[in-house]
């Protein structure tokens, strides 16, 4: 008998995630000097990780013979108090992806269907499959989450809607007003999911803790990755209400985010110079960026996010280009945007290294 006869039918058609290719393997693929090469692919940080989560991390790993606080219980005061929120309101995750596959564990069988943006995040499908439900795929308006036609496309079998803002792969947001009143449309049956992994490059995030006060059936996503710069550490929390995170508290691994993490978030949550110094950089970094796109003749899309989409006709043919020459971006076909790829804000230098490798890439 064979072994894929025994497996679940989801397993079999689900769809691979790719990730933007690490420069280790950039540089043994094309025989290049693994010094020269610079990624701007995973929305990474590219000024570093946050000294203090870096000090805090290094003094958490003297003790690696013990295992973590399962519940991270320092992380979740830290956050409480942050967000004026209680303790019992935080979920941590291996990274917020893995508080997406809770979503999963605890909401999703076999005939539900999840609404989503297209293109948006891609782990959101990934893990709708997994769990034996349909996507249901909503097209962006303008590069934008269409809320509207989103909020029409939810039926009795909708369980989740998962609302991406900023969006990834775009980086446009919606504003506070559009995402509350739809939070607030939602249907009793149905769970809203907002992932705010890039809220803190926005200036104005939307805040949806007033509909988490009302007793909304709500949860928003945040990480460490980004801002803070902690994405190989991999920490991210969910808010919602206590209800809400002892469920997903349920499904998950009894230590799932390891005591370095742990140390490293809570001391990142004190960082507010990193923090602000990355949202600075980064606002300059995408007006440099989009300057010298355009200056190229090339399309972009207006991004709040450390990202931007740049059109640059075949899209797998220039990440090709690029990365031969050292700059690995992200093609984005698997997206639905075969003519675009996207690439993250790096320094000031990088972002000038990406415009002149992309001027070469992109002359035909
Ligand atoms: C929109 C969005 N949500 C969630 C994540 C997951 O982040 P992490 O698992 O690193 O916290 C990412 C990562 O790129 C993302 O782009």
């Amino acid at each position: 008998m064979k072994l894929d006869t025994l497996v679940k039918p989801s397993v079999l058609t689900q769809p691979v995630y790719e990730p933007g290719k690490p420069i280790e393997d950039v540089a043994r693929e094309l025989g290049l000097d693994p010094a020269g090469i610079i990624k701007l692919a995973s929305n990474e940080n590219p000024w570093g990780s946050s000294p203090l989560a870096v000090a805090a991390a290094k003094r958490a790993l003297e003790h690696g013979e013990l295992y973590p606080d399962g519940g991270c219980f320092s992380l979740r005061q830290k956050l409480a108090t942050r967000w004026g929120l209680a303790a019992e309101q935080f979920i941590v995750g291996n990274g917020s992806n893995e508080i997406i596959e809770l979503l999963g564990h605890v909401f999703l069988r076999e005939g539900d269907e999840v609404v989503m943006a297209a293109p948006a995040f891609v782990v959101y499908k990934l893990v709708t499959r997994l769990f034996g439900a349909t996507p249901v795929e909503v097209p962006l308006r303008e590069w934008r989450h269409d809320l509207d036609a989103m909020a029409a496309a939810i039926t009795p079998r909708t369980k989740l809607v998962f609302v991406c803002t900023p969006n990834n792969p775009t980086g446009t947001a919606n504003t506070e007003a559009e995402v509350l009143a739809f939070a607030r449309a939602l249907p009793e049956h149905v769970v809203g999911v907002f992932d705010e992994a890039y809220a803190e490059f926005l200036v104005n995030a939307p805040d949806l803790r007033p509909l988490i006060a009302e007793g909304r059936k709500i949860i928003c996503l945040r990480t460490f990755s980004k801002i803070y710069g902690l994405a190989s550490l991999r920490v991210g929390y969910g808010y919602g209400s206590a209800e809400m995170c002892a469920l997903l508290n349920r499904v998950k691994q009894p230590f799932n985010v390891n005591a370095i993490a742990q140390a490293a978030a809570l001391a990142a949550l004190d960082d507010s110079d990193f923090a602000e110094k990355t949202a600075r950089e980064n606002r300059a970094g995408l007006a440099d960026l989009v300057r010298g796109c355009e200056g190229l003749g090339l399309e972009v899309v207006r991004s709040v996010a450390n990202f931007m989409l740049v059109r640059v006709g075949d899209g797998e043919r220039v990440f090709n280009a690029l990365q031969r020459r050292g700059v690995i971006v992200r093609p984005v076909r698997s997206y639905g945007l075969p003519e675009w790829v996207r690439i993250t804000v790096g320094t000031p230098a990088q972002n000038a290294r990406f415009i002149s490798e992309l001027a070469i890439a992109t002359r035909v």
